[in-house]
């Protein structure tokens, strides 16, 4: 029997925080023994709202591959692919176009919350709007089952499945309807309920030793405790959030010992500090490795999106059959 199919993967905006690692990266390494896993840099999607700073594309597109790859997503196992160089997905999401309303578009929640940040109110690009349109494509041109991502994207992965059901209805059953595996949450330093760049409350995995030091110090804690032998609760105390997700093996007696006004803040902050500074060493060593070679991950690239390429190849046969629109044979390599 095939392997089930899992696409999922990451807008080229810059280098992967803590937050991408907890939110993403993680259940993708875990996932990628068991399912053929495709991961998608989503360069196209970055330009929906970075579109005039194409220079930064080039920079950003290896970042995050570097990054996948120094958290343990084996190349081997994974297709890493970069969606601008895969026709099919822009193809799909002309098709695609007709099947979605601009009404549902404008209620889709994390297109309301992302238009707020990047003030589009007033002035929507329509490609910014369109983008679920797109990543409907991302997921859908290599059929994939399976969506791990955040609980932000689940209204696209729910647009994505009425697509596919809308599709499969109006011309022939080519599309399965992907299912959303929910990858946990890691909250900002400040106490934002998430880790973001542009809220600037992030850890990033390429962080020194410093930084990490100088951001965990900037850590929310829970307000009520002014002295160390206050009780504390470590229920609305960021560092506690951390000592849960990257020290479960400490995490019980910090709990007890904070509950009980038997540890500061202070050294509390300093267990964690160690922490994640043993966490991201490894990751950070990869990391210099690969950037010392970068021709090796661009060929990574180059190989998993040929590969990405001729799966999309084989779906837009179906595709063009099923509506209807292969006239004739395609001029061309690809098909
Ligand atoms: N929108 C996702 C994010 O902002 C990135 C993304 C693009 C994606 N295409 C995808 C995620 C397809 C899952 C599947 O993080």
């Amino acid at each position: 029997m095939e392997r089930k199919r899992i696409l999922t993967g990451d807008r080229p905006t810059g280098p992967l925080h803590l937050g991408h690692y907890v939110g993403s990266v993680a259940n993708r390494v875990q996932l990628q023994d068991q399912y053929d896993t495709f991961i998608i840099i989503a360069d196209v999607q970055a330009l929906t709202t970075n579109f005039d700073q194409p220079e930064r594309l080039r920079q950003d597109v290896l970042n995050v591959a570097m990054d996948n790859i120094a958290c343990g997503v084996d190349p081997e196992k994974a297709t890493i692919f970069v969606q601008s160089m895969v026709p099919a997905i822009a193809e799909l999401t002309v098709i695609f176009a007709n099947l979605v309303t601009v009404q549902q578009l404008l209620h889709n929640p994390t297109i309301k919350t992302e238009a707020r940040q990047y003030n589009f109110e007033e002035s929507m690009p329509y490609g910014f709007l369109g983008y679920p349109v797109s990543q409907a494509a991302d997921i859908l041109f290599c059929r994939a089952h399976l969506v791990p991502v955040g609980e932000d994207q689940a209204p696209h992965i729910e647009l994505t499945r009425k697509i596919a059901r809308k599709f499969n209805a109006i011309y022939a059953p080519v599309f399965p309807e992907p299912e959303q595996i929910l990858n946990p949450r890691l909250i900002g330093l400040d106490g934002n309920a998430k880790m973001s760049k542009s809220l600037g409350n992030a850890i990033y995995l390429s962080d020194t030793p410093a930084e990490v030091k100088r951001k965990v110090g900037t850590a929310v804690t829970d307000p009520a405790r002014i002295h160390p032998t206050d009780p504390g609760h470590p229920e609305v105390c960021v560092v506690y959030a951390y000592h849960q997700t990257f020290n479960r093996d400490e995490v019980s007696e910090i709990e007890a010992r904070c509950r009980a006004g038997k540890i500061g803040c202070v050294p509390c902050k300093g267990r964690l500090t160690e922490v994640l500074i043993r966490f991201l060493e490894p990751i950070r060593e990869r990391r210099a490795e690969l950037e010392r070679n970068p021709d090796l991950v661009w060929d990574i690239l180059q190989k998993g999106t040929a590969r990405a390429r001729a799966e999309g190849e084989r779906t837009m046969a179906l595709v063009r059959e099923a509506v209807q629109i292969n006239y004739f044979p395609m001029p061309g390599k690809d098909r």
